[in-house]
């Protein structure tokens, strides 16, 4: 016994610097992962009786933000556009929260059909519609386009979302106090809505294409807060974090073996997709926001967005814009506000 005090005491003095350094460098991690794990929302609310319609909630944070509404006791529905990914989530999310009012309907954001199919299924099936999160998104993916022609991130991330939205509006007016929660990013700060090239037909670059798609986003929350002012409806754009989903599956196999390996320690250090749907959650629920609308969060608190995302006659400008692309249709807004 003396004797291994003896060592263990030999042992630290001849490698003092050694483990002072490994203790600081753990403490660091460990801070650096706290720091990068953000907020949290301590809301205690519950849903039971409200409606929660949440796309792409399959995977990712949105799937982690439906168990968490299902867990508050909401009907939760999941609009997802692969089927047998989204059943898998729902008996997964049924099983977890022990809510079994969790129901898949099918949701293609690349093509207008599919938004208008899922908006007619719910206007003729649901009672109410109490918060809607749109959640899905795709990012720098190849020069592809939706069904209507529409590049692809813009297609998805902002069009999709702003005529689904549209689409639904009546329904979340009928179940006030209702919310709509936009899942942006940080990306938004280095964008630019490029309104003569909106499809970017002229030069395509999938990071360009990204950006611009989630200062829609931004944009699109203040203008549609401004159109819902003392209506009951509030809207809330986020950034979420930065977090370990599958979001770079189209980035991730065109980098070089050399930056996927030097990522990989990155990749354990960001946040989990639980942490990740932190602020969507609050934006969703939280009690303290209940009567502010238009508002850019991030870890839990209202953040401000980059000054162009605080343009708003760029906002109007984008309404107007994505409320006349092809293919869609003054029809498809409710006259209220279209
Ligand atoms: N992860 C991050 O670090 C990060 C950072 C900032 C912002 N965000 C934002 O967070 C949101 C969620 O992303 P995530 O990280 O959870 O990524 P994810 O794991 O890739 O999940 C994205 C979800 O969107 C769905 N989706 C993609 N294209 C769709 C379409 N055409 N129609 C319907 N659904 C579609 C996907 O469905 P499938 O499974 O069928 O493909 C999936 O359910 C996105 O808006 C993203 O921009 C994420
Ligand atoms: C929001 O407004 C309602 C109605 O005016 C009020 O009852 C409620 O206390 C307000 N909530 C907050 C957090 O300010």
């Amino acid at each position: 016994m003396q004797n291994y005090a003896e060592s263990i005491r030999n042992f630290v003095e001849r490698h003092a610097t050694g483990l002072t350094v490994a203790f600081v460098a753990g403490a660091g991690v460990l801070a650096l992962r706290r720091w990068l794990a953000g907020g949290v929302c301590r809301s205690k609310v519950r849903l039971d009786g409200k409606t929660v319609l949440i796309t792409g909630a399959n995977a990712g944070i949105g799937k982690e933000t439906a168990l968490d509404m299902a867990q508050r006791g909401a009907r939760v529905i999941l609009a997802c556009r692969d089927m047998t990914r989204a059943r898998i989530a729902a008996d997964d999310i049924r099983q977890q929260s022990g809510n079994g009012n969790v129901v898949v309907k099918k949701l293609d954001l690349a093509s207008l059909q599919s938004v208008r199919d899922l908006a007619k299924d719910v206007l003729e099936n649901e009672e109410r519609l109490d918060i809607l999160i749109n959640n899905a998104g795709i990012m720098m993916c190849p020069k592809w386009k939706t069904e209507d022609g529409f590049e692809m991130q813009f297609g998805v991330n902002h069009l999709g979302h702003f005529l689904l939205t549209n689409c639904l509006l009546d329904l979340l007016k009928k179940s006030t106090p209702s919310r709509i929660v936009i899942v942006s990013s940080l990306a938004h700060e280095k964008g630019r809505i490029h309104f003569d090239d909106i499809n970017l037909d002229k030069n395509y670059k999938r990071e360009v294409s990204y950006r611009q798609s989630k200062l829609a986003n931004v944009l699109f929350c203040r203008e549609l807060a401004s159109r819902l002012q003392d209506t009951g409806v509030t809207v809330y754009s986020l950034h979420p974090g930065v977090i370990r989903t599958e979001l770079g599956r189209h980035l991730l196999p065109t980098l070089a073996l050399w930056k996927r390996i030097i990522a990989m320690p990155f990749f354990m250090l960001i946040k989990s997709p639980w942490e990740g749907a932190q602020t969507s959650i609050y934006c969703a629920v939280d009690e303290s926001q209940a009567n502010v609308s238009g508002l850019y969060y991030s870890d839990c608190a209202s953040k401000t967005p980059a000054p162009q995302a605080l343009d708003d006659a760029a906002a109007k400008k984008l309404w107007d814009l994505s409320a006349s692309m092809p293919r869609l249709s003054r029809k498809d807004f409710s006259a209220a506000i279209g």
